[in-house]
């Protein structure tokens, strides 16, 4: 009988990814959807989009939608086009740049007056979360840790639900830091 069935729930979830140029963006998306890297840059031109269907829980399964949108973007007028139906985001920045960290302000401030939550979940702002990209190479001297007690009070004041450090080239931390979004996306819901 119908109500013996397994009852699959489907839920969509867009989010944006933004951050300075060459930090890494494309390439996060790249690990997570396709689990794949590469070193080769080829600069995002507008914007880039991807699809990635995940198992959340025995009865929840979902489609997220992914907007890679390039860094140089940021000095476009285009990104309200491209936040529209975004539910969350990601600003990320590279450790051996510190000139991309000042990006993260100015992403977060793009977004803040940008993008509201629907009408029904209440407005206010999207979660957005905070990655400090590239670690693999501070083995090779380049870059060094984030400062954690550091990030988390420029987390605490810049209104980002958290922060990870990642690699998208060991595949480090990119799901857990995506899970993290996921996650509190759907607690909004
Ligand atoms: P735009 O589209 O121009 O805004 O750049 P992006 O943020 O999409 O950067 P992209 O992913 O294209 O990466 C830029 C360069 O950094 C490429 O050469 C990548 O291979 C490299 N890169 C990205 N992530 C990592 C990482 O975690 N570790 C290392 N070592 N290199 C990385
Ligand atoms: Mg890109």
């Amino acid at each position: 009988l119908a109500n013996e069935m397994i009852q699959r729930v489907w839920s969509r979830i867009s989010y944006v990814v933004v951050g300075d140029l060459g930090t890494g963006k494309t390439s996060i998306i790249r690990r997570y959807v396709h689990n794949i890297f590469s070193s080769n840059y080829k600069s995002t031109i507008g914007v880039d989009f991807a699809l990635k269907v995940i198992q959340w829980g025995p009865d929840l399964i979902v489609r997220l939608q992914l907007w890679d949108i390039a860094g140089q973007e940021r000095f476009g007028n285009m990104t309200r086009v491209y936040y529209k139906e975004a539910l969350g985001a990601i600003v990320v920045y590279d450790i051996t740049r510190p000139q991309t960290f000042e990006g993260v302000t100015k992403w977060k401030k793009d977004i803040d007056t940008k993008v509201a939550l629907p009408d029904a979940w209440g407005g206010g702002q999207i979660p957005v979360i905070l990655l400090a990209n590239k670690t693999d190479l501070i083995g090779e001297g380049h870059g060094q840790h984030v400062n954690p007690t550091e990030l988390d009070q420029f987390c605490n004041e810049n209104g980002f639900l958290t922060w990870f450090e990642t690699s998208a080239k060991d595949n480090s931390n990119i799901e857990e830091a995506t899970r993290h979004l996921i996650s509190a996306i759907l607690k909004l819901e």
